[in-house]
Formats: C-alpha cells, structure tokens, sequence
C-alpha cells in the first residue's frame, strides 16, 4: 500500500477494498479529503438505501460517491456483492457504472462505494424535469436497449428485481444505464421464484429494529412496461 494509503487509515475513512490501478488511487484519496473538508457537495441523487453525492469541483467530476444508510429502509446485498454484480453486468458489455473502492467511515460504521459519476439523469428526474432529457433522446430506441440488456442479463440468469424509475439513468447519449444491483439475485433452479425472495426491512428506525420480510416483486418485465407507460408522452 503506497504512502498516502497509509495515511487514509489513521483518518476516520478507512479504504476497504481497492478495484482499480495505483495512479488512480492518489486521484481518489484526494476525492475523499473533499469528503471530510468539503461542504460543497451535490446530491445527485436518493434511495431507499443510501444516497450519491458528487463534489462541485470539477477535478473530481468523474467520481461519485454512494453512501450507504446505516440503517438502510431495505437491505438485500451487502455493497460487496453489489460491487461484484456491477463488475459481472460490466463483463457481460453492459453499461453501468464501475465501482473504484469501498470505503467504511469507522467513526459512524456508515460505508461508501467509490464509483463512475454517470453524466446523466434518472428517469424520475427527467420526469420532474423533461429539459433534463438529452436531444438525442429516442423512445423506441431506449426501450429497445433496455430490452435487449435486461433479456442478456437474464440468459446469464442475472435478476435486477428493482428496475423502477429511479434505477435507470439516461446519459448524454440517451442510452440507457441501468444502476443499483442492491436487490439482484441469480436465478439457479429453474422452477424456483427468483421475484420471491426475503430481505431484511426496517421496522423501528429510532430502535434499529429489522424484521425479515418475504416478498414478492415485479419482474424486470413488467417494470419495463411501468418505465414505458410512465414515458409514453415521450413516444
Ligand atoms: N453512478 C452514478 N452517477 C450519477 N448519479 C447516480 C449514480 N448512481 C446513482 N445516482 C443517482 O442517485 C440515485 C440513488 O442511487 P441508488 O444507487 O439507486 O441508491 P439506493 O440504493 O439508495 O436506491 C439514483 O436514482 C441516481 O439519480
Ligand atoms: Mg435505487
């Protein structure tokens, strides 16, 4: 581990796992000294899990950062696993974005992935906001791709399980980019419910009480065609 490594385990965040090469490291360390002096940052966006911010200079504008609640409203994967899903949906050529680091602040326990800003906007927010849309933004053309990724996701048996508005993003091209694995699951017996599954829900937030629930979601189809409804006046 190089010197300013070193130096980042005596601060309160400590880096847990590193994914990509040493040059960019330095540039990151320093993206997480913004984090501790910094009060200029963006939200760019809120889950029911976490939320990602970015920092307004513009040196850092190829990062953002997702803090994980510490006592997140629904909770399926750990962020290492959602960092392993991300890098299996990346090798497959589908667009999301790459996670760099994760990253534990051990004053709070709250943790943080490091990872790819994507120059765009959710579909919630262009919803609000339609001059968030790119020019080149094309109905038939998106869904099209989203189809085409989510059908080669599952032929590798790979579920999203929560495909709304606010995971997918459209970038500067228009194309989509679908986030937040945090609810994934891999499909492994074949008459098995992969949209039935159990996940840990936050019952009392001032005790810090879960419950484990089991529950049944919409397929990545049918939330597709929830997404094409919700933009149908895009068509
Ligand atoms: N890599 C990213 N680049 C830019 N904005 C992002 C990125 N990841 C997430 N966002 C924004 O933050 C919001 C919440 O992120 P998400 O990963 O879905 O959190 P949660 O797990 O809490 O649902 C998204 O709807 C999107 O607007
Ligand atoms: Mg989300």
């Amino acid at each position: 581990m190089n010197n300013s490594l070193e130096m980042k385990k005596n601060n309160k965040f400590e880096i847990q796992k590193i994914y990509i090469e040493n040059e960019q490291t330095e540039l990151i360390v320093k993206f997480l000294e913004q984090l501790t002096i910094n009060s200029n940052r963006i939200e760019l966006g809120k889950g029911a899990n976490g939320a990602v911010y970015a920092f307004g200079d513009n040196r850092f504008g190829d990062f953002c950062l997702k803090k994980v609640h510490k006592l997140p409203l629904m909770k399926i994967l750990s962020i290492e696993e959602e960092h392993e899903y991300q890098q299996e949906v990346l090798s497959l050529g589908i667009a999301t974005p790459r996670t760099l680091m994760t990253v534990l602040n051990h004053e709070t326990k709250e943790e943080f992935f490091i990872m790819e800003r994507i120059d765009g906007y959710s579909i919630v927010d262009t919803l609000k906001n339609p001059t968030l849309l790119p020019e080149s933004f094309n109905y038939d053309q998106f869904f099209k791709k989203l189809s085409d990724q989510i059908n080669k996701l599952h032929e590798n048996r790979i579920h999203h399980r929560d495909l709304h508005a606010g995971n997918v993003m459209i970038n500067e091209y228009g194309d989509p980019v679908i986030i937040d694995f945090g609810s994934a699951g891999k499909h492994y017996i074949s008459d098995e419910d992969i949209y039935l599954f159990e996940c840990r829900k936050l019952i009392d937030p001032s005790k810090g009480i879960y419950k484990t629930v089991e529950q049944k979601v919409n397929t990545d189809e049918e939330n597709i065609k929830v997404l094409k409804e919700k933009m149908s006046h895009l068509r």
